[in-house]
């Protein structure tokens, strides 16, 4: 028997300096993805993965984020009144339950692990997701749900921890963190080993970790005493593999596609792909798209 995964856990405090002078005073995650923040994208998978609780560790700068997860009774008076109805759904659809968000500062830019550590007294003694927002997911054609669903259906066969992988080619491994990987059951496998962004050449395998986690609460009492790793920063990749001293780790091949929102290239290709999937747009963004062709 596992316990049910009911909060999860969206580190946004980072500068997203890779993206200057847009995120000057917008914080990156609020960046929009064809007509919603690249946060909203990642936490309206987490709401169908059937989380509850939406813990964000946030920093100076990003209080809307919070507004953003809030009623603007303002607004949705202005649309009501103007019977601007199909807009006023889209607001609320996208709202979590009242007194289901809880934000808490990450007060230091000291690393991953240290933002997650930040969230131990809002997650308390449970197992809990981690979505990181610069990874926003799309579900394979032939997949029940996003990434963090099929994490949760590997979860409930394999209990433990889990980390959802994809493959890179070689020579990008040093930008993530990499694990080792063990039996191997198909779409999921023993992880028998992590490092964060070895160094070109050094890799155990090409299985990068993606940017969704199920973790269980023994990880906060490690992070509380990791030492500083790569980058010079708390890793939450280095708190992993001494919790998997202890308890079980998987990794899940997950059926879909990722895209790393934290660079130009990948948040532009995320737009593109949103796009082409919203049957609104689709039709007429395509022949716009055309008029760039043949490259
Ligand atoms: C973080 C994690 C890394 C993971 C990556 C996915 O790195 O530390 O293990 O592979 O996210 O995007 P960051 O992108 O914050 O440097």
């Amino acid at each position: 028997m596992t316990t049910r995964i009911r909060k999860a856990v969206f580190p946004v405090a980072g500068l997203g300096t890779r993206f200057l002078p847009a995120t000057k005073s917008i914080p990156k995650e609020m960046l929009t993805i064809v007509d919603r923040p690249v946060l909203q994208h990642v936490v309206e998978e987490a709401a169908e993965a059937g989380i509850e609780h939406f813990i964000f560790v946030t920093g100076r700068g990003k209080a809307v984020i919070e507004d953003h997860f809030d009623i603007a009774y303002e607004l949705d008076d202005t649309l009501q009144k103007r019977g601007k109805l199909k807009e006023l759904n889209a607001l609320k659809e996208q709202l979590p339950a009242a007194g289901a968000t809880s934000f808490t500062r990450q007060q230091a830019p000291l690393g991953l692990g240290h933002a997650i550590w930040c969230a131990r007294e809002l997650v308390g003694d449970e197992p809990f997701a981690v979505l990181l927002p610069d990874m926003v997911t799309m579900a394979g054609p032939q997949s029940s749900g996003r990434c963090l669903a099929q994490c949760i259906e590997a979860y409930e066969k394999h209990g433990g921890n889990i980390i959802a992988v994809e493959e890179v080619a070689p020579e990008e491994t040093h930008q993530y963190g990499i694990v080792s990987i063990g039996k191997d059951f198909g779409s999921s496998f023993e992880i028998t080993g992590m490092v964060e962004k070895p160094p070109q050449g050094t890799a155990p395998s090409n299985c990068i970790i993606s940017g969704r986690y199920l973790l269980g609460p023994e990880i906060f009492k490690i992070l509380e005493k990791v030492e500083k790793g790569a980058g010079g920063e708390i890793q939450l990749t280095d708190g992993m593999k001494e919790l998997a001293a202890t308890q079980s780790f998987h990794g899940v091949r997950f059926d879909g596609k990722t895209y790393d929102c934290g660079s130009k290239i990948g948040f532009l290709s995320a737009n593109v792909a949103f796009a082409l999937a919203n049957p609104d747009i689709a039709g007429a963004f395509k022949t716009e798209l055309k008029k760039f062709g043949p490259f």
